[in-house]
């Protein structure tokens, strides 16, 4: 008897803290502080083939036969004729672009084929335009033909053009075709015929679809994912590519603008990188370059935030330092490289960013200094670079690093160096298990208010994996990220910039994961990460309000993470609710201050399990759902599912 009385009394107890409503005190007339329009960005490095094989739209790998291997990721046949290839070296030298290959077609009739694989194959879709282009020319009479064609992995062709007329001085030769159907991996066929030889360089291919219908330009549905995110900034090229295993192998900003056959070619940091995961044919064609990266941010109405090398290279790899006498080239890069961007184009680098196509300064702001270094030889470069920056461009924002992770002995020395010297911002990174950002939604509740200003420049909840490339980027990690993410912007006024990273993974030649976007050659896929962090940045708001309950900000009591904000001239209210628990929690918003329209709405990001993921096959099986929203006396009711995150969005009146 004992026994059933207990069980009722817990079961009805259980069953009232089930009914419990949390009451939410939302004071939208008392504004704590702004929200940074640069609150929510994006960081693009070149890791998972990103930038070659990924946004850049070219589908020829080793276009120009710079890799280490000249002919990796070509092959040639000589099954219709007797041909042979050679690559080989400019005469006078070509420091950029060093080799081409010359082709010697010896049958009388037949030819000879040359197949490039492209990045894991070349994404085809129907119907699209393909702009084929290679520099050549042949030696004296020879009379050669170039038929080019996409074939699937059957050999069958899925479009083609044909090229003649060569001459013997070096030119640019262009076709275009269209393709009859759409194939994943298909590969690209130079069939030459005739007599004679040929040198070639810089065979290229692109969709004629790319972002903006720019030639030469970006793959449109990755860009289009990432400007649906309406980043505050984009930060670029890294990460750890900045710094290079080694200093030779380091990010150079110079060589990566100009004519594209100008760019010098260097590997890839990441190809080797990874045990499991080695990629080498991993390399930087900087086809997309610091050139095409300030385009995209201006597309997107995001900010430009470069990161240079501080000269040091990665401090996990060789960890090289310049002499701190020998600095001065790597500070003057980042004096050039603002103005490359803002510079009139009466200046050297701005009349270089004039001809190639933009005469208006793309108006930087901020500028890093290193990515992810430590210890005292960072601090003294630093310093030098601070210095020369503040006093030729005291207006340009300088972001220093931290070192690679939130707390520790490194981390405390970077803040206690750079609280003697003048960043606007501190980079902060932190990879931790989802329930660190769970537990740690009040970090920077007790940072300094007036004190030099956060940017959390790469984060990301690392948990358990399965086959599946995509499949770290579980609900349970989103989940976590947004309950983090609501004290990132209760905090708005020390954290000024954040973003989430990697951003970009192709499924097929991927280092690191989880990444924010996954995509294949045909497809692009949002993760339940990139959901979370769209709820947050496209509901940015321009003030933080305060969301209490019971006097105090939901930092993971009960489960439960809110923040609030407000933007005026919108007339709207976002207020972002997570439940961490698996249990359904009932919240009223109490809305004071201002009065509101009747109806508003939430959107619902959830799963089933916490272990669901989206994948290129199932792209939206974790994806926001809205609702209406009731406002009857100035109060919201809503219940929340069990593991979602949610925003409210409510409009007000006058
Ligand atoms: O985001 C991947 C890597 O993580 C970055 O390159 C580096 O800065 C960090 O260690």
């Amino acid at each position: 008897m004992k026994k059933i009385v207990l069980l009722s009394f817990i079961l009805s107890s259980c069953l009232l803290s089930a009914q419990q409503v949390n009451e939410i005190m939302v004071l939208a007339d008392k504004p704590v502080c702004d929200v940074q329009p640069t609150m929510w960005g994006v960081f693009f490095e070149d890791i998972n083939f990103a930038a070659d094989g990924g946004i850049y739209a070219e589908l020829v790998k080793n276009r120009s036969f710079e890799f280490n291997l000249p002919l990796m990721g070509w092959d040639e046949d000589r099954s219709n004729g007797a041909g042979r290839i050679i690559p080989t070296f400019y005469s006078p030298s070509n420091d950029a672009n060093p080799h081409y290959v010359t082709i010697y077609i010896d049958a009388q009739s037949g030819g000879f084929n040359l197949t490039n694989e492209g990045f894991r194959g070349m994404g085809i879709k129907l119907g699209n335009q393909y702009n084929f282009s290679v520099s050549a020319r042949v030696e004296g009479s020879s009379d050669i033909k170039l038929k080019v064609e996409l074939l699937d992995p059957k050999g069958e062709i899925l479009g083609g053009t044909e090229i003649r007329g060569f001459t013997s001085s070096w030119g640019q030769y262009k076709a275009s075709f269209t393709a009859s159907r759409t194939e994943p991996e298909a590969i690209l066929r130079l069939f030459f015929k005739g007599k004679g030889s040929i040198d070639i360089d810089m065979v290229s291919l692109f969709p004629s679809d790319t972002w903006k219908e720019r030639p030469g330009g970006l793959r449109k549905d990755i860009v289009q994912m990432i400007a649906d995110l309406k980043p505050g900034f984009v930060r670029f090229p890294g990460g750890c590519i900045v710094e290079g295993r080694n200093l030779v192998n380091r990010y150079q900003w110079k060589t990566t603008v100009g004519p594209i056959e100008e760019r010098k070619l260097i590997y890839n940091r990441w190809n080797m990188e990874i045990r499991n995961r080695q990629a080498p044919d991993y390399f930087q064609s900087f086809g997309m370059g610091f050139y095409e990266y300030f385009l995209l941010a201006e597309d997107m109405g995001a900010e430009p935030l470069p990161i240079l090398n501080c000269g040091m290279s990665c401090q996990f790899n060789a960890g090289e330092v310049v002499p701190l006498n020998e600095l001065d080239p790597y500070v003057q890069d980042a004096l050039d490289l603002i103005e490359f961007a803002n510079g009139s184009a009466t200046t050297k680098w701005g009349s270089f960013r004039a001809s190639m196509g933009h005469p208006e300064p793309f108006d930087l702001k901020f500028i890093g200094v290193g990515n992810e270094q430590w210890e005292e030889q960072y601090f003294e470069r630093y310093r030098q670079f601070e210095k020369v920056l503040k006093q030729k461009y005291p207006k340009i924002k300088i972001v220093s690093g931290s070192g690679p992770s939130a707390s520790g002995a490194y981390f405390d020395y970077a803040w206690g160096e750079l609280k003697k010297l003048s960043p606007a911002l501190i980079d902060e990174h932190y990879y931790m298990p989802p329930a660190w950002f769970q537990k740690n939604a009040d970090r920077y509740d007790n940072y300094d208010r007036s004190g030099i200003k956060v940017f959390a420049g790469e984060y990301a909840a690392h948990g358990k994996d399965a086959e599946a490339p995509e499949s770290r980027n579980s609900w349970l990690s989103a989940l976590s990220e947004a309950a983090f993410m609501t004290g990132l912007e209760r905090n708005a006024e020390v954290v000024y910039m954040a973003s989430y990273a990697p951003l970009l993974a192709h499924v097929d030649a991927w280092q690191w994961r989880p990444d924010l976007i996954w995509f294949d050659n045909l497809n692009v896929t949002g993760t339940p990460n990139y959901y979370a962090q769209k709820m947050f940045s496209t509901h940015r708001g321009t003030q933080v309000i305060p969301a209490l309950r019971e006097g105090k900000p939901l930092t993971g009591e009960d489960s439960l993470y809110v923040s609030a904000t407000i933007d005026k001239a919108a007339k709207k209210v976002f207020v972002k609710l997570v439940n961490t628990s698996s249990t359904i929690k009932h919240v009223r918003l109490n809305l004071l201050g201002l009065s509101f329209l009747k109806y508003g709405e939430i959107e619902i990001l959830k799963a089933e399990r916490l272990y669901d993921f989206n994948s290129i096959a199932d792209p939206k099986l974790i994806f926001p759902s809205t609702r209406q929203v009731t406002v009857s006396s100035k109060k919201v009711s809503a219940s929340l599912e069990p593991w979602s995150a949610n925003v409210v969005v409510l409009n007000f009146k006058k």
